[in-house]
């Protein structure tokens, strides 16, 4: 029913959704907080789907922040053996769905084998052409900028750079985002209304939709009703209205 309100020429071309909520869920069905995660990637295997089937090019998903290293070490384990387990059992939907993978953040902090999985996933999918999708894993915007800025640092002072040639593009091009747009809409499920150190540069101009939904309950729907509610917006970047009707011509 969302579906056919949905305008095809009107598509968002980057959409970044922090999951959010799979603990609350399983702890509303009275398990235990993996149960939720585990639930969780079932809704990243069909929001995916969707993405790919609507022609989205780029789809950003936050799943495992800097901060989230500090949740109880069995939680941190548990979530990086689904990863592993989930990049293992959905390559062939990505293939099939002509998927590629991508992932920012420090992947280094990650275990070695979590690593080698992801690498592995990126490999196998490089040549596809359709989704890109983007997985943010040891991610958070501070560490990425503070990175940005140490990178840009050398450079001045290797003299391969010089202080006034840095800027806006110079800045997006040292982040781990460099060459992905910037996400036109940002999602965050769960009710919460925060950004949560998730693409802090890169969402400068995004608009932004929160949904009590919590993911593992985030149907294609749900996603749907996202999508529509944004191409109801109007995106002015700073300029006026009486502009951007001009500019239409
Ligand atoms: C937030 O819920 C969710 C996470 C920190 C992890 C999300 C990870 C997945 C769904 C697995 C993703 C898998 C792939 C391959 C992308 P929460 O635990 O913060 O929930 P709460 O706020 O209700 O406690």
């Amino acid at each position: 029913m969302y579906k056919e309100t949905i305008d095809r020429e009107r598509m968002p071309r980057h959409v970044a959704i922090i999951m959010d909520g799979n603990g609350r869920w399983a702890k509303s069905h009275g398990l235990a907080r993996m149960f939720g995660h585990r639930q969780g990637v079932e809704t990243v295997h069909r929001i995916t789907e969707a993405a790919a089937e609507l022609g989205i090019r780029y789809l950003t998903l936050y799943a495992f922040s800097t901060e989230n290293w500090n949740r109880p070490q069995q939680e941190v384990d548990a979530l990086m053996e689904l990863l592993v387990d989930t990049i293992a059992k959905e390559t062939e939907t990505l293939m099939k769905n002509n998927v590629r993978l991508l992932t920012i953040g420090d992947l280094n902090r990650l275990p070695q084998k979590a690593q080698d999985k992801f690498r592995r996933c990126m490999e196998q999918t490089a040549g596809n052409t359709g989704l890109r999708l983007v997985i943010a894993l040891s991610y958070s915007a501070r560490w990425e900028i503070i990175r940005a800025a140490r990178k840009l640092a050398e450079e001045v002072q290797s003299g391969t750079l010089r202080v006034e040639d840095i800027d806006e593009t110079t800045v997006s091009e040292h982040l781990t985002t460099s060459g992905i747009p910037d996400p036109d809409l940002l999602i965050r499920t769960s009710g919460e209304q925060r950004i949560s150190n998730f693409l802090l540069w890169q969402a400068a101009y995004s608009e932004l939709y929160f949904t009590p939904c919590l993911w593992p309950d985030f149907t294609v729907d749900e996603f749907y009703k996202a999508l529509i509610d944004y191409q109801g917006r109007e995106r002015r970047f700073g300029k006026t209205s009486e502009q951007l009707n001009t500019n239409k011509g």
